[in-house]
């Protein structure tokens, strides 16, 4: 699959946003080594902060089928002016399973700019840190 063709297949993801606060649809796509791809959108709440983020839609739907640790890219896309930059906690979640994700991040108008996860969250804490602790 293309880096475009999985960018698309997140956008195909925005109708099924539930945004009814902040009118902003997210759509995430996640691929898998074997090209299984888990799609996502965001699901808001009227108790805000119970929102989950189109990103950690995809990856939980994907864990929760036995997905761990195969892992390739993330596309993540809105209808943002900017690029749907993805916020901490998805970057988090990402790093616990792929920290040598790619992800592929879109505006608008379906362009799309591409970097590895390190770079979103540098020095990232993962699950190799807890091993260090005492
Ligand atoms: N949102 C995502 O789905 N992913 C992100 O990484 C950033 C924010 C959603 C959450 C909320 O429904 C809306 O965008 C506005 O914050």
């Amino acid at each position: 699959m293309t880096d475009r063709e999985l960018v698309e297949r997140a956008f195909e993801m925005l109708r099924f946003s539930y945004v009814p606060y902040s009118k902003f649809p997210v759509g995430a796509a996640l691929e898998c080594a074997d090209g299984t791809v888990f799609t996502g959108c965001n699901v808001e709440n009227s108790a805000y902060g119970s929102t989950i983020c189109a990103e950690r839609t995809a990856l939980v739907k994907a864990v929760s089928e036995g997905h761990r640790d195969d892992f390739v890219r993330l596309a993540v896309v809105g209808n943002s002016k900017d690029y749907c930059w993805p916020c901490g906690a998805c970057r988090q979640m990402l790093y616990e399973f792929a920290p040598e994700l790619t992800v592929l991040v879109a505006r608008w108008d379906h362009q799309f700019v591409r970097l590895p996860l390190r770079e979103l969250l540098p020095h990232g804490f993962g699950p190799k840190d807890l091993e260090q602790g005492s």
